[in-house]
């Protein structure tokens, strides 16, 4: 079984292939982080456009690159949502051509299957049932994942994302779109315990998350100071502190609370080395294990569409022709 995939929810065009047997055979991606840089964020029309002109030509690269003539590939999997509507119907409508043009199933994904299972392209992979923390641009969430396709979301963020968090605040400090991985980076030479910024919700019980008042903490702190000195980095360190540890303790909350001794990290904040140290220290303490996909691949790629497309076909799970775009999609309702 071997299967194309085709990530275009955001602001990068992605494709794969993927072998049950031998794993992934390739996988390309061109980011289109440069060009939306200029306006401070993703513009949805240019990214539609920008993945219009980039899939064919990463396509036939993936493909070659894999050895796959057509006829070797069983199915074509594209992210199905949520993302920019525009950007999902690109992938779709391309995904659902060349799967008629091929007789072969074109298979909807959601973006966020895709991200939890990426730690199962890693040499060592996790078996299911086990717990997942999303952690994106978009997204927060606590998963409880069973089994392919049975999600329960245990807790997930009010407001923004950690990602966003992360892209806020970095801008407040200067760096470039999408700031997070800058942050981090700053935050390197940034001294602990100069700036305590609140940890928000470890003082209720319950599983969620809220992000949004970080950021006006780091506004407040950086007011009226040189943001070329220390500080700057000082700032970066207490807010990545701040957002390390609330993500830690909810997790080991979650652990101890559902009893799982697997814990799979997904999604851009993943690829953070920080957080990555603070809950390889919490599945110590716990005797649970702690799974992290390759960095690039925490952030959006084809690979884990492609694998979860082969999964869902493999055992027969397709949310079936016609399944289209949809900019919004709950995870703990997309079914088997
Ligand atoms: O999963 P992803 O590629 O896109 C979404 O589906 O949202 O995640 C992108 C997010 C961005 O907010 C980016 O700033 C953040 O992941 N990110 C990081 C790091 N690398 C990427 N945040 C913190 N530390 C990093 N090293
Ligand atoms: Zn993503």
């Amino acid at each position: 079984m071997r299967v194309l995939g085709i990530e275009s929810s955001c602001d990068e065009t992605a494709v794969a292939v993927y072998d049950e047997t031998d794993g992934l055979l390739s996988h390309r991606l061109y980011s289109q982080v440069a060009m939306h840089r200029a306006y401070g964020g993703v513009v949805p029309e240019l990214a539609s456009r920008d993945h219009v002109r980039r899939l064919l030509p990463l396509v036939r690269e993936a493909l070659a690159a894999a050895q796959s003539p057509r006829e070797s590939i069983d199915g074509v999997a594209y992210t199905a949502g949520p993302g920019l509507i525009g950007a999902l119907l690109v992938g779709a409508g391309f995904a659902t051509a060349l799967g008629l043009a091929w007789a072969k199933p074109a298979i909807g994904i959601h973006h966020l299957e895709g991200h939890l299972l990426a730690p199962l392209l890693e040499p060592k992979p996790p078996d299911f049932p086990f717990l997942a923390l999303l952690v994106s641009g978009g997204h927060t969430q606590l998963v409880d994942v069973a089994a392919l396709g049975d999600y329960r979301i245990l807790g997930e963020t009010l407001d923004d994302a950690a990602g966003e968090a992360f892209d806020k605040t970095a801008k407040l400090l200067g760096l470039p779109y999408p700031g997070g991985a800058a942050l981090a980076t700053l935050a390197e030479g940034g001294r602990s315990g100069q700036f305590t910024f609140p940890r928000p919700m470890l003082d209720r019980p319950g599983l969620d998350f809220s992000f949004s008042g970080l950021k006006t903490a780091a506004l407040v702190a950086l007011r009226g100071r040189d943001l070329q000195g220390q500080v700057r980095a000082d700032v970066a360190r207490g807010f990545e502190e701040a957002v390390v540890e609330t993500l830690a303790e909810k997790c080991r909350r979650a652990l101890v609370q559902t009893g799982h001794r697997r814990l799979v990290i997904a999604g851009g904040v993943g690829a953070n080395r920080r957080l990555r140290e603070r809950l390889a220290a919490v599945v110590l303490d716990l005797n649970a294990e702690v799974y992290f996909p390759r960095t690039e691949f925490c952030t959006d790629n084809g690979a884990m569409i492609a694998l979860a497309g082969c999964m869902r076909l493999a055992a027969g799970m397709l949310h079936g022709l016609g399944m289209g775009a949809r900019a919004n999609w709950e995870l703990g309702a997309i079914g088997v």
